[in-house]
């Protein structure tokens, strides 16, 4: 299946389904067993408890006045903004895991959490409940982003956190003045400051996404190897493609990463093949390998760098950091 076959998927209708051609399905799974006697409930409780997980450390909350020194003269900034607006592609995994490697490769960087979910903020140990302001702040209430942000949460890594407050931005964005432009005044203020500035973008295409596409120098657009891999590109590149227009005139992609790939099924050998032969040399040359590891990281609160050091995802972050001071 090529790219434009993609596209005709993109634009395709839902199919009408008629209620009466559809089968009644038959009960696949075990009846529950009837349960009389009230001791025999107990016991049955007790069997199906669930396990107990370790609380996540919470990690202690900094201000930016606190932040270490910052070792190296920090040189021209890269805003990039980590977005595809289809679901659980590996934006969040990346803008984690990236900005650790980064960091711990000795660069300066901000990670900017623009999702309501708050994934790259939990991720990374952020304690949500002890945040007083986030990035919504910034967004609606005049709040500088310095204020924000919780400086060191990981070796060369700030964060700007995101909380369910957020949520409530993408409605109140419509009636504000300069609606589009707000991140980007934000950011743009910490321009010498970083040497990165990653944008973690929610999955849609609504007012947050824009100010992530108003914001960014460029993009980085992570595909998850899987069938559909491209759906929903096109749209990506025509929003990208109405700001440069209007107003961000110096927006680009700047790379293509291939996420959850798994070496062992030819869809994503395929998925691979097909997404280096339409988008060229735009493609990282390292994917990203689908790992249990990674996966689990999010849940200790920690990167991959630091949870699994030597395992094959945090070395392919490594690699694709190294491929990101390359591009420059
Ligand atoms: N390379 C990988 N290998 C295994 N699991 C992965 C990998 N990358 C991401 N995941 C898992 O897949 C899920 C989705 O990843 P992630 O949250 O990074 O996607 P996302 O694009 O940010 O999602 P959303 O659109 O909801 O913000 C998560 O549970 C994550 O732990
Ligand atoms: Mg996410």
């Amino acid at each position: 299946m090529g790219f434009f076959d993609s596209l005709k998927r993109d634009n395709k209708q839902t199919p009408t389904v008629n209620n009466e051609e559809i089968a009644p399905v038959e009960q696949e799974t075990a009846p529950s067993p009837q349960i009389q006697d009230p001791e025999e409930i107990e016991v049955h409780v007790r069997e199906i408890e669930a396990p107990t997980i370790d609380p996540v450390p919470s990690k202690p909350l900094k201000t930016f006045k606190e932040k270490a020194p910052v070792q190296h003269v920090v040189g021209h900034t890269k805003i990039i903004a980590i977005i595809n607006q289809k679901g659980g592609v590996g934006k969040s995994t990346t803008a984690i895991n990236l900005g650790a490697a980064l960091g711990e490769m000795g660069k300066q960087v901000l990670l900017v959490d623009l999702d309501p979910q708050g994934n790259a903020s939990s991720g990374l140990g952020v304690d949500k409940s002890l945040i007083q302001q986030c990035i919504y702040d910034v967004l609606l209430n005049d709040v500088p982003l310095e204020e924000v942000i919780i400086p060191d949460i990981s070796e060369g890594l700030d964060i700007a956190p995101a909380t369910i407050n957020l949520a409530g931005a993408e409605v109140e964005l419509v009636s504000e003045m300069a609606r589009e432009n707000r991140l980007k005044d934000a950011v743009g203020g910490m321009r010498g400051r970083y040497d990165f500035i990653l944008i973690d973008c929610p999955p849609s295409l609504g007012l947050l996404t824009v100010n992530a596409l108003v914001a960014a120098d460029k993009l980085l657009i992570p595909i998850q190897c899987e069938f559909y891999a491209l759906e929903g590109v096109t749209k990506l590149l025509e929003s990208m493609k109405r700001v440069k227009s209007r107003l961000n005139p110096t927006l680009d992609i700047y790379g293509i990463l291939l996420t959850m790939y798994d070496s062992r099924t030819t869809l994503s050998k395929q998925v691979v093949d097909e997404v280096r032969d339409y988008f060229g040399r735009l493609v990282f040359s390292t994917p990203i390998p689908r790992t249990v590891k990674l996966s689990e990281a999010p849940s200790f609160g920690q990167p991959i760098t630091q949870y699994d050091p030597k395992g094959r995802g945090s070395l392919s972050y490594i690699e694709l950091a190294k491929e990101v001071i390359a591009r420059g």
